[in-house]
């Protein structure tokens, strides 16, 4: 007997800072922009208070795609929160690479709380790559499995 496959649903988590991306899609939500139900919105008190843990914890838990939003460089309510964030980034990302993570399926965006089309408009974007790049099985951990 052959068992269906059921048809592929991302998994995205989105850490956005309180100050401003979370605000923007908050925005994105009053004004009706539709984005996708499959990005889970983890709200943090700054970007850099991303630590580059739990990106590999959430890739160990079964996520296909990581977003990171905050202010814009300039704009960040702790003045240098997200240049820090941007740098750690930067190296994590090169290092899921190395692990064979693929590059699209991380990301780091501004978004200010007066954007929130540009909100929609990249949730929209990550998820479609997301999407064309397939479940993710790397990292991922078998204990975590709830299936
Ligand atoms: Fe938004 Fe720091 S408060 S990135």
């Amino acid at each position: 007997m052959q068992v269906e496959k059921k048809p592929f649903k991302p998994l995205i988590v989105a850490f956005c800072c309180n100050w401003c991306s979370y605000a923007g899609a908050d925005l994105a939500g009053t004004n009706r922009l539709n984005y996708p139900a499959d990005v889970k919105i983890i709200r943090v008190p700054c970007s850099c208070r991303v630590n580059p843990l739990f990106i590999l914890r959430a890739f160990q838990r079964g996520a296909d795609g990581v977003i990171i939003c905050g202010c814009h460089p300039g704009d960040c309510h702790y003045t240098t929160g997200n240049y820090y964030a941007r740098r750690r980034m930067t190296l994590l990302f090169s290092m899921l690479d190395y692990l064979g993570i693929e590059k699209g399926r991380t990301r780091v965006e501004w978004v200010s709380a007066a954007e929130g089309q540009k909100f929609a408009e990249t949730m929209n974007s990550f998820v479609e790559t997301i999407c064309s790049l397939g479940e993710n099985k790397r990292l991922e951990d078998l204990r975590c499995k709830t299936e």
